[in-house]
């Protein structure tokens, strides 16, 4: 195995490089405020305590989601099943904005937040926190409800590329 330390002006490719060799499940993250609803694909989301059972979400500025999240009070995290590439496609970009919920099976809370009724799990959350750092907001979730489905079965990224698990050793 080679190890190599890079100088701080490598940092950012290197930082990249380690970054590949994360596997992290893929989401869609819907919300709403009074006027629009959305949802975008993330992988940035991180379990944060179990009391108050509560989760964190990075969310980049510039996207439509951050934006209607600043005036939103709830979100769901929808946990994708392996079988679900296309969505987390079409809700990274393939697909404009007011045509991504047309795929897939959508349904709605009473307060207006899309769900996806068959993904793996659904994480119905409070708006708690929102602490800006650099590019991003870090959004804490206090989670309300949970949807879930029986078989485990999420979509994974890692490396650029989508991935699916199995049990190791
Ligand atoms: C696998 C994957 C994971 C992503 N994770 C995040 C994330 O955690 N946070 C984020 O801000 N963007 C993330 N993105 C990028 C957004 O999905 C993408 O920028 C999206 O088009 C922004 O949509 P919006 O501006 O319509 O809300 C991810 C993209 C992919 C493909």
């Amino acid at each position: 195995m080679n190890t190599v330390t890079v100088e701080p002006h490598q940092v950012d490719a290197a930082f990249r490089a380690a970054m590949r060799r994360f596997a992290s499940t893929v989401t869609i993250i819907t919300t709403a405020d009074h006027e629009r609803c959305h949802g975008m694909t993330a992988t940035a989301v991180t379990s944060l305590s179990m009391d108050p059972p509560s989760l964190l979400i990075c969310l980049n500025q510039k996207t439509l989601l951050h934006d209607i999240m600043f005036r939103a009070r709830r979100f769901c995290v929808n946990v994708l099943h392996r079988e679900q590439v296309g969505l987390s496609a079409a809700f990274s970009g393939a697909v404009p904005p007011a045509e991504r919920f047309a795929l897939g099976d959508w349904s709605r809370t009473e307060d207006g937040i899309p769900y996806l009724a068959d993904a793996q799990a659904n994480l119905f959350c409070r708006k708690a926190a929102a602490v800006p750092y650099g590019t991003h907001t870090i959004v804490v979730g206090q989670v309300e409800h949970v949807g879930l489905r029986d078989a485990i079965a999420p979509l994974v990224y890692q490396d650029a590329g989508y991935c699916v698990t199995s049990p190791a050793g």
